[in-house]
């Protein structure tokens, strides 16, 4: 008996134990067949013999379980001990992406907004020419549609990948009670490329629905937009007459640029440039998303965000934005814990 015992608690793994445990309680084990002795024994030799193999079966079977207890502790613990991280050492390798100033940018803008109280709308690249085109009051014959602008879809006729972000303007119309107040950035598309175009490149529109609404609080909203978007109190903004289907008046927004140790920069008034297009929202795109005209008033304006980037982190040609090169976006890209905040100014 004590011959097992002791094996038992010398057994040096799990594996080995259960080896002993199947040696002799096992079907086929000494103490089972030493159990199965008992029926052929006679009477008195069984009083003495049976409790002595009881006895031996309940040595066996503690000892057992004391030593699968303390052999599955000390395993525990090894695992414990050459598992342990030590969390104050640097990763050895860490490799760390970037995000895309298109993506920082589109942050700060949202960031921007939402604080002036505008909601996020988004609305699908493939759009149909209705909502491309047609509800924005841009007719058959407008330029904009013709085949070297846009992205016909083959087959079906009608659909285009957008060629603006203003659809959104009336998906929002269409979906949303007035009063509005919302930006839409996302991805457009055009067939063009050069430096200064790709055929995808992303978009900003803005639109306000509400009563009593005037080209004051547009010009309001774009100022303090501008302003907290370059961060710079001296930003001039200058209204030019122009001519966008879907708005009336409509408005091109020139920002004032001047030279600072040799650079132009943002700020002041020395010359302009273009950066926003903009309007009162027409009386029909109104009426088109089933609103009255008399009651709402609105505006809108639309943006290149890609644009803004460049104008704010300095890159001179857009197509690098897109090539995926790491040196370039090593330079330009952003910390991902560079959240934008207007409390700690957007631009990281
Ligand atoms: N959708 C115009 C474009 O892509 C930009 C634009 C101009 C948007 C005037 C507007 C607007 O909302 O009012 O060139």
């Amino acid at each position: 008996m004590s011959n097992w015992v002791e094996q038992i608690e010398a057994a040096p793994s799990l594996a080995a134990l259960e080896e002993l445990r199947v040696a002799a309680l096992g079907k086929s084990g000494a103490i089972t067949a030493k159990l199965k002795s008992l029926g052929a024994m006679d009477a008195d030799t069984r009083t003495v013999e049976a409790p002595r193999i009881h006895a031996e079966r309940e040595a066996v079977t503690s000892a057992i379980a004391a030593r699968k207890e303390a052999l599955e502790f000390a395993e525990l613990e090894e695992r414990l001990a050459t598992e342990r991280l030590d969390l104050s050492l640097p990763a050895p390798f860490a490799p760390t992406g970037s995000i895309h100033p298109v993506a920082q940018v589109m942050d700060e803008l949202t960031e921007i907004f939402a604080d002036l109280g505008f909601a996020v709308a988004e609305g699908p690249e493939i759009e149909d020419d209705w909502h491309n085109f047609t509800a924005l009051n841009i007719p058959e014959a407008h330029p904009a549609r013709a085949m070297q602008d846009t992205f016909y879809i083959e087959g079906d006729g009608h659909r285009v990948l957008r060629t603006h972000t203003s659809p959104v303007q009336i998906r929002t119309m269409q979906s949303q009670k007035p009063p509005i107040r919302i930006i839409a950035p996302g991805r457009v598309y055009r067939s063009d490329s050069d430096a200064t175009h790709t055929p995808m490149f992303h978009q900003i529109e803005g639109l306000v629905i509400d009563k009593g609404i005037t080209m004051g609080h547009l010009k309001w909203t774009l100022e303090t937009f501008l302003k907290a978007f370059f961060e710079r109190d001296d930003i001039v903004l200058r209204l030019r007459p122009s001519y966008f289907p879907f708005t009336e008046p409509s408005a091109e927004v020139d920002i004032g640029w001047s030279t600072e140790k040799g650079r132009r920069v943002v700020g002041g008034s020395e010359g302009w440039m273009e950066v926003l297009g903009s309007g009162m929202v027409h009386p029909k795109v109104i009426a088109n998303c089933g609103l009255d005209p008399d009651e709402w008033q609105g505006f809108a304006f639309g943006t290149g965000v890609d644009r803004l980037a460049m104008l704010k982190y300095g890159m001179d040609d857009l197509r690098a934005f897109f090539d995926g090169d790491l040196r370039w976006l090593k330079h330009y890209g952003f910390k991902f814990l560079d959240v934008p905040t207007l409390s700690g100014g957007v631009g990281a």
